[in-house]
């Protein structure tokens, strides 16, 4: 599942025609609880789940499946050149980290020439919207251009979770800039099959304002 939209991989192909996963090497970038890897896995593809929060990881492993986990940093993959032929990420990794170009040239180095990275992230203008669900979240309350993250804090002011946002524009540069070529960029439509609200995702506000961009690259 690409998004809150629904999208899922057999609808969109993103990765490429389904049958041709069997065998491939793929890499899952911020995997969670490797739900993605998990499909992957019985699709016949050989998918690593890495995820730099070892409760993450817990999970998947609570879950339980053929899937290696791997608990380390999306900007330091310990992996060699050349490892994989594919990339993915569902929301993982790349809207948390400050400098996405260091994640984006490190799935480059692990990709086989002609692989391919789809990731996909929160839809840049949603960040010039309250992230509600109903009528509140369709009015513009900030500027889609302040790149200030967005910052939770513990009680001492440590950071607990911080999410960076990014213009369309500057993560079509950052992907350029990283050595690939942008093949696509998808921007699913609510369907209307989908009635669940997930955070500030909803039919009100999926019919309206786009929630997802997938982008899918390659490495050339
Ligand atoms: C919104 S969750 C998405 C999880 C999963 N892909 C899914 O679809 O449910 C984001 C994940 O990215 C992971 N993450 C954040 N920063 C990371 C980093 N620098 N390296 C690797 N994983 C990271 C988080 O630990 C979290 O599991």
């Amino acid at each position: 599942m690409w998004g809150p939209e629904g999208l899922d991989e057999v609808e969109a192909e993103l990765l490429g025609p389904q049958e041709e996963l069997k065998g491939r090497d793929v890499l899952e970038l911020g995997a969670g609880a490797a739900q993605c890897s998990r499909w992957l896995a019985a699709q016949g593809a050989r998918p690593v789940a890495l995820d730099i929060s070892h409760r993450q990881l817990q999970h998947a492993l609570r879950i339980g499946g053929p899937v290696p986990l791997v608990c380390a940093d999306a900007g330091a993959l310990p992996f060699a050149d050349g490892s994989f032929d594919l990339a993915c990420s569902a929301y993982g990794a790349l809207p948390f980290v400050a400098d996405p170009r260091v994640v984006l040239r490190e799935v480059r180095r692990v990709l086989r020439p002609g692989g391919r990275l789809v990731f996909s992230l929160t839809h840049p203008v949603r960040w010039a919207f309250p992230d509600e669900p109903g009528p509140e979240g369709l009015s513009v309350s900030g500027s889609y251009f302040d790149r200030t993250p967005y910052v939770e804090q513990d009680d001492d002011g440590r950071a607990v979770y911080v999410e960076h946002h990014r213009t369309l524009g500057d993560r079509v540069r950052d992907v350029v800039a990283s050595g690939f070529r942008l093949v696509d960029l998808v921007e699913p439509e609510w369907p209307r099959w989908n009635t669940s609200e997930w955070g500030g995702w909803s039919p009100l506000r999926g019919r309206l304002i786009p929630g997802t961009a997938i982008f899918v690259c390659v490495r050339d």
